[in-house]
């Protein structure tokens, strides 16, 4: 699988919706390449604009944002 670390950037007062399955050319947004399986986006109403770290391995305790997670992988 893909692993990418966190991602920096500037996040809009709108609704986000955030790739869960990976297979999005987009990252770390979702382009709808999930259809056909389980996984669903998910959606993260941003209600302060302003930088962020966005989480890009997809295993952050708080995803969407990263959490440190992806320096525990091996
Ligand atoms: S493309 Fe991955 S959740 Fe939609």
């Amino acid at each position: 699988m893909n692993h990418h670390g966190p991602i920096r950037m500037e996040l809009e007062e709108k609704n986000y919706a955030f790739c869960t399955c990976g297979r999005s050319q987009a990252l770390p947004f979702c382009d709808g390449a999930h259809k056909g399986s389980e996984q669903r986006p998910l959606i993260h109403s941003c209600e302060r604009a302003g930088a962020v770290v966005v989480c890009g391995c997809r295993k952050s305790g708080n995803f969407p944002f990263c959490d440190g997670t992806h320096a525990k992988d091996v």
